[in-house]
């Protein structure tokens, strides 16, 4: 936590009228800049943030971490809406006063994703990408003023921890490279919010799934090798847990950090769904209807072995509260991959 309470009200008070324009008769539409528009996350926020009502200017630079024409298949719905523009680019390239021009509320979600890529001489790509493009957005800012700069901070940030479930307040011990990187990040949201009164406000994500992800990410393996008839490869031996948060909550999380989110703060945003490796496993045999064979490899450098969000912070000073059931979310996220294997 940063907070710097001389600023508060006024930041207050300029948002609350902003936010009061959306779809408002007559009134001026608020548009957001999305970064990393094209990616999982970005992608659906961008949809919801057209259907709030506000215009969007998405930019992604395409990284080849993962397929360029899975991410043109994300934006591929809004490609023709009046509300949606995108760039492509590179936030460490790109004119970012000019990105900024008349933009009100920022949402920063670009980000070199991928724990365990992470090492050795791709640390570069993270720290140019995760650190040091945060830190040009947030400095091209100071200059066009937002009314709220939502970052995509991640539950890397706090390790290996046996202080469970994690709490804001813990202190912060990442155990991989791209966690060091997104904390990084964070703290120069606070620090540009302490010396700028840039209002920026972390989101710590929990495991996101649901349709759209990443194609690296255990589900997305998971159900696809089921679908395949291929054998499961699980890092560890699958009693590792995480707090698995379906992709609609974390929008939701974004709106509510936009309308209720003090600047300088940050917040855990979890599921509510901690469940093991092994128990995602059963679920999806039920769901595949037959035996999955599951091999079980090396524990992975960089992983961690239990997630769990603290959420009451995120509870009581945005109202968040997690909808989606894993059981739920994870269905959704079946027939999504069924529709890209078939
Ligand atoms: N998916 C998760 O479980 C999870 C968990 C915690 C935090 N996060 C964070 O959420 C954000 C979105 O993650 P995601 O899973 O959607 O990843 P993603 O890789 O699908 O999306 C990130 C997008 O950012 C783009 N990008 C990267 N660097 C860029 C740059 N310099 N300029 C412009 N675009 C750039 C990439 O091309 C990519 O399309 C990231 O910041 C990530 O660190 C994700």
């Amino acid at each position: 936590m940063c907070l710097y309470p001389k600023m508060l009200n006024v930041v207050r008070k300029t948002l609350f009228t902003s936010l009061s324009k959306v779809g408002g008769e007559g009134g001026t539409i608020l548009k957001a800049l999305v970064t990393g528009a094209a990616g999982f996350i970005g992608s659906h926020l961008s949809e919801y943030l057209i259907e709030k009502g506000l215009r969007v200017v998405g930019i992604d630079s395409f990284m080849d971490y993962y397929p360029r024409s899975i991410k043109e298949t994300n934006i591929a719905g809004m490609s023709s809406d009046e509300h949606f523009e995108f760039i492509e680019g590179s936030l460490l390239d790109v004119d970012l006063s000019k990105l900024l021009d008349g933009v009100d509320v920022v949402f920063h979600q670009a980000a070199q994703a991928g724990v365990r890529a992470s090492w050795g001489q791709s640390f570069k790509i993270y720290t140019d990408n995760n650190i040091l493009a945060t830190q040009m957005l947030l400095e091209a800012c100071k200059e066009s003023p937002v009314e709220k700069f939502v970052y995509a901070s991640s539950s890397s940030v706090y390790g290996d921890t046996r202080d469970l479930p994690m709490r804001e307040s813990s202190l912060p011990y990442p155990v991989s490279p791209y966690g060091v990187s997104k904390l990084a990040a964070e703290h120069l949201c606070c620090l540009y919010y302490r010396n700028f009164g840039i209002p920026t406000v972390s989101l710590r994500y929990f495991t996101v799934y649901g349709a759209r992800q990443r194609p690296d990410m255990a589900f997305h393996r998971f159900l696809r090798w089921a679908l395949e008839g291929s054998a499961l490869e699980v890092y560890g031996d699958g009693r590792q847990s995480r707090d698995f948060t379906h992709v609609d909550d974390i929008v939701e999380a974004n709106w509510l950090a936009l309308e209720k989110g003090l600047p300088g703060e940050v917040f855990n945003v979890g599921g509510g769904s901690r469940v093991t490796l092994n128990e995602v496993i059963e679920m999806m045999k039920a769901m595949v209807d037959q035996e999955l064979e599951v091999h079980y490899e090396g524990v992975q450098k960089g992983d961690v072995r239990h997630t769990f969000a603290d959420i009451t912070k995120a509870e009581n000073k945005l109202g968040y509260k997690p909808k989606m059931s894993i059981q739920d979310g994870l269905q959704r996220e079946y027939e999504w991959i069924q529709s890209l294997v078939k």
